[in-house]
């Protein structure tokens, strides 16, 4: 519907991205994630905005996020399982990340079998118990490079299960870290060249609160979209300083009124008339539904008119959701056709932040900002 937008603010973006760059430092590479639309945000733009700031390396998760990006003008690392070896011949661009003996196998037999040679960097499993190779495959990896020479090894890598742990003293994060060093200087030893790659954006943050000075890449989605993940438990300076940086929120959704009714007391409102009015209410119909990747279970959450909160109403329906204006409206006023919502973001000197919203359905930013259907069209701004 006309009225539903995700706002992009693109300089916040670019603040972000400045503000990683700033904390990884000279010495050391990022590779900001773009896969899954950019969580939502858009594949084209970020990486259009990323490349303007200098960056020319993505993460994705699939050939085919690789083929839609369609971009020559960046290096392209993809994580998830191979799909089509053949693809890579055509793409030199592309970087697989292969997590498997099987994947690397297959990969190494097209390459060879083209009489071609392919970049590649693999990934390791130290505690998320999901893709990756085991530590104890690093020996038989190491012999497989070595005569498999048309893989050039470029990378290692690995993900950690809870990286805002990092400041921690014997917290998985440093566990996972430790086996990964093991990994990372048995590789080196054979290719000194290697690139290692570890921190994700928790751990980014975790490690520039307690001032680590952490000597591997990053892989960074969520802190370049603005979400700043909550460090818990942290010593005082830790604290501080997480509270002195400034993530900025880059998205805001937004949806429009389409029409009004004043109801009485006791009717009830959308399906199963779960909530019933307890005195005569001012009931406004929204332009955004759960089809439009807002979650059903959002009833009874605020959303902001006229730079206030009002609350959801009812069950969230496909197309529609209600909100209850009589706080702001009181009976006699009615909101105009069009009249502008904001689900989370800013209105005014309001405020509903996309972590908020998150907890409010039991969820995190990375799982909301990834529904917003694509039906719900971006807006992108850059002042
Ligand atoms: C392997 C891997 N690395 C890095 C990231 C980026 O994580 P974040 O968005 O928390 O920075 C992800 C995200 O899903 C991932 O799966």
């Amino acid at each position: 519907m006309k009225y539903n937008k995700l706002e992009v603010n693109l300089k916040a973006l670019r603040t972000n991205i400045k503000t990683a760059l700033k904390i990884i430092g000279k010495n050391n590479f990022f590779y900001p994630f773009v896969k899954s639309n950019a969580y939502g945000v858009g594949i084209h733009e970020v990486t259009r905005i990323l490349t303007e700031e200098g960056l020319h390396e993505v993460g994705l998760l699939t050939s085919e996020e690789a083929r839609s990006l369609n971009s020559k003008k960046v290096q392209i690392l993809i994580f998830g399982p191979i799909e089509k070896s053949e693809e890579f011949l055509s793409n030199p661009h592309w970087t697989p990340i292969i997590s498997s003996f099987d994947d690397l196998n297959i990969f190494s037999q097209t390459i060879m079998n083209n009489k071609s040679s392919h970049n590649i960097h693999i990934k390791f499993d130290v505690g998320m118990s999901r893709l990756g190779f085991d530590s104890k495959d690093t020996d038989e990896l190491i012999s497989f490079f070595k005569t498999n020479t048309h893989l050039k090894l470029q990378g290692v890598c690995a993900h950690l299960s809870r990286g805002e742990d990092i400041g921690i003293p014997n917290s998985s994060a440093g566990k996972q870290i430790e086996q990964f060093k093991k990994i990372g200087k048995e590789i080196k030893k054979h290719i000194p060249s290697i690139k290692q790659h570890l921190l994700n954006s928790s751990a980014l943050l975790g490690s520039f609160c307690h001032d680590l000075d952490i000597e591997y890449g990053s892989r960074l989605g969520g802190f370049i979209y603005g979400i700043k993940h909550d460090i818990e438990n942290q010593t005082q300076t830790a604290l501080k300083k997480w509270s002195q940086l400034d993530l900025q929120p880059v998205t805001t959704l937004k949806a429009g009124v389409l029409s009004s009714r004043v109801i009485s007391q006791g009717c009830g409102v959308s399906y199963d008339s779960l909530w019933k009015a307890k005195t005569d209410s001012n009931i406004a119909v929204i332009s955004m539904g759960y089809a439009d990747g807002i979650s059903r279970n959002l009833t009874g959450m605020d959303v902001l008119f006229r730079g206030q909160r009002v609350p959801i109403v009812g069950a969230v329906c496909m197309n529609f959701f209600m909100i209850d204006l009589t706080p702001v409206l009181g009976l006699k006023e009615k909101p105009k056709r069009g009249e502008e919502i904001v689900i989370y973001g800013k209105q005014q000197n309001q405020e509903i932040t996309i972590k908020e919203h998150a907890q409010a359905l039991g969820s995190i930013p990375y799982e909301v900002m990834t529904h917003i259907s694509p039906s719900v069209q971006r807006v992108y701004y850059d002042l």
